[in-house]
């Protein structure tokens, strides 16, 4: 059996190894592709896999009709719209995530940039603190979670909402749990977002939501970028003047963003999950996740049954 790496982000070196260690010790071979630039370079590397680990690369039909021995794919982290997930299944291949793996290397980063962002992305002038503010998390996940007990060290009140998460499961997290999406907004200084890019979130961080939140608010996105309507935050931003966007995801629209000086904020590549132990944890829960597919028929983490 042949289980690829295929990250055009790569895994911290500890992580491979790790990774390493596990595949060949159930007797698989272990192939490596990085930092691939191209298309076709993916497709050559698929051609003799049995099984693949990835992170943000995307897996459409081509590239499963490339791998032709595939048996599954696991993406190392929690977000899949990256994978087709009806092609998967059209062409017989399970496809998992590693949800939780790297959720707390998220949640520190959203705490990087709301400092950041509150004391005025450093530029010398008087900031504000966190401390005593309204976060609002939207969606109570893996995520959302972690952001809830880190932003209790600073002192913040956290609130959230989810559609699919009991209001009692996030009120016994210590969380005020809100009955509505425009209710976070309404009431919070700080919006962070933890839902996943559906048909159903695509663009629903509209110019209605944004601009019910408070004066001087700032709206964190660890995400997608496929959640937020750019075209209508560019036209609140043009308008509000007190409001603040910081991202993760680079925008489409990155270049109109940065006319909001001082407002605004993108890494140049996500970084979220960008550190040595997310990447451990992620990438050996996916070569276990492989290992225990292949030899005992595990499914649990399977997200296209
Ligand atoms: C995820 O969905 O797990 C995060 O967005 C991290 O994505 P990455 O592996 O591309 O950094």
């Amino acid at each position: 059996m042949k289980v690829l790496i295929a990250t055009e982000k790569p895994f911290a070196q500890a992580a491979v190894d790790g990774i390493r260690k596990e595949t060949e010790a159930a007797g698989y071979e272990l192939a490596l592709l990085e930092k691939y630039t191209e298309k076709e370079q993916l497709l050559a590397a698929v051609a003799d896999a049995d099984a693949l680990i990835i992170r943000s690369d995307k897996i459409d039909g081509e590239v499963l009709d490339a791998a032709k021995n595939l048996k599954i794919v696991v993406r190392a982290g929690a977000g899949y719209d990256n994978v087709d997930l009806d092609a998967a299944t059209a062409h017989n291949v399970v496809v998992m995530n590693t949800p939780g793996q790297n959720s707390n290397a998220v949640a520190e980063l959203v705490f990087g940039l709301l400092v950041f962002a509150i004391r005025n992305f450093f530029n010398g002038k008087a900031g504000s603190e966190l401390l005593g503010k309204k976060l609002g998390i939207l969606a109570f996940g893996n995520v959302g979670r972690n952001v809830a007990r880190i932003a209790k060290g600073f002192g913040m009140e956290c609130y959230a909402y989810d559609a699919y998460c009991p209001s009692e499961a996030i009120e016994a997290a210590g969380v005020h749990a809100v009955t509505s999406q425009a209710e976070l907004f309404r009431n919070c200084d700080v919006v962070s977002l933890h839902i996943p890019a559906t048909p159903e979130t695509r663009k629903s961080i509209n110019r209605e939501m944004v601009s019910m939140m408070k004066k001087n608010a700032i709206l964190v996105n660890t995400a997608r970028k496929e959640v937020i309507n750019e075209e209508e935050l560019i036209e609140l931003m043009n308008e509000r003047l007190d409001l603040k966007y910081v991202t993760d995801i680079m925008p489409d629209a990155d270049c109109k963003f940065k006319e909001f000086d001082g407002r605004y904020f993108s890494t140049p590549k996500k970084m979220g999950a960008q550190t040595a132990e997310a990447n451990i944890n992620a990438g050996i829960a996916a070569a276990q996740q492989i290992v225990g597919f292949l030899r005992d028929g595990i499914t649990k983490y399977q997200v296209n049954k």
